[in-house]
C-alpha cells in the first residue's frame, strides 16, 4: 500500500499516545523505516505488522484498532488532506455511498499504482442500501465498518451498519446493510 496509509496510522497513534509509543510499535513490528513516504509503495505486510504490534502493545484487539483507523481515515486523513475529493463524493451519506464504487478512480489519477478495493451498491431505498466490499486483502472488514461510521459522522447522520455476509464467514465478499 502507498506510504500515506502507514503515515495515517502513525498520525493516529502519535496524536493519541505520543512519539514514544509509535517508536515502540515500529520496533515491535520490526519496521526499520525512519519515515514513510506518502507516494511510495510499501508491502501490505508492513501495515498489517504495525496494526498487530499496536494491538499487542495497547492490549486492544486488532479489530478495534482497524475500526478506529477507519474513522480516523475519513474524519482526519481524507477530510483534511483530500477535502475536495471527499466533497465531490456527495452531499449526503446515501449519495456518497452510491458514488463510492467510482471513488478510487479519482484517487488513482494521483496514485497510479493504487490497488483499491471494489465497492458495489444494490437494494437502494431512500434510507438504506447494501454495500458490497470486494478485495483480495484479508481482515479489513472492521476497517470498512470504521470508515462507514466515520462517513456517518461526517454527514451528521446516524447510521446503522449490519454485516450480512462476510468473507471470513465463508461468503465470497463482505456485504453491509447500511441504514440511516
Ligand atoms: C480521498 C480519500 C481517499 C484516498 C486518498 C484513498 C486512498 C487509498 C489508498 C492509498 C489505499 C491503499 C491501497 C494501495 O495503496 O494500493 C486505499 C485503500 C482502501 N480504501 Fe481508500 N481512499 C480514500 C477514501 C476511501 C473511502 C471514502 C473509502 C470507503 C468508505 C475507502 C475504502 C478503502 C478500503 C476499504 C481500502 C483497503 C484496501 C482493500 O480493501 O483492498 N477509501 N485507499
Amino acid at each position: 500500500m502507498y506510504g500515506m496509509v502507514n503515515k495515517a496510522v502513525e498520525e493516529m497513534v502519535v496524536s493519541a499516545h505520543g512519539e514514544t509509543v509509535w517508536r515502540d510499535i515500529k520496533r515491535r513490528a520490526g519496521v526499520t523505516e525512519e519515515v514513510f513516504i506518502s507516494n511510495e509503495g510499501y508491502p501490505d505486510e508492513i501495515t498489517y505488522r504495525l496494526v498487530g504490534a499496536a494491538s499487542e502493545l495497547m492490549q486492544t484487539p486488532p479489530e478495534k484498532i482497524l475500526h478506529a483507523f477507519g474513522e480516523h481515515w475519513v474524519l482526519n486523513t481524507a477530510r483534511k488532506g483530500y477535502g475536495h475529493m471527499m466533497a465531490a463524493g456527495g452531499k449526503s451519506l446515501g449519495e456518497f455511498l452510491c458514488n463510492l464504487p467510482h471513488f478510487h478512480d479519482r484517487v488513482a489519477l494521483i496514485y497510479p499504482k493504487l490497488v483499491p478495493p471494489r465497492f458495489e451498491v444494490t437494494d437502494r431505498t431512500a434510507t438504506s442500501l447494501k454495500l458490497h466490499y470486494i478485495t483480495h486483502r484479508a481482515g479489513l472488514t472492521p476497517f470498512v465498518e470504521g470508515l462507514l461510521s466515520g462517513l456517518g459522522r461526517m454527514f451528521d447522520t446516524a447510521a446503522r451498519v449490519t454485516l450480512l455476509q462476510s468473507k471470513a464467514g465463508g461468503g465470497d465478499h463482505d456485504i453491509f446493510l447500511v441504514e440511516w
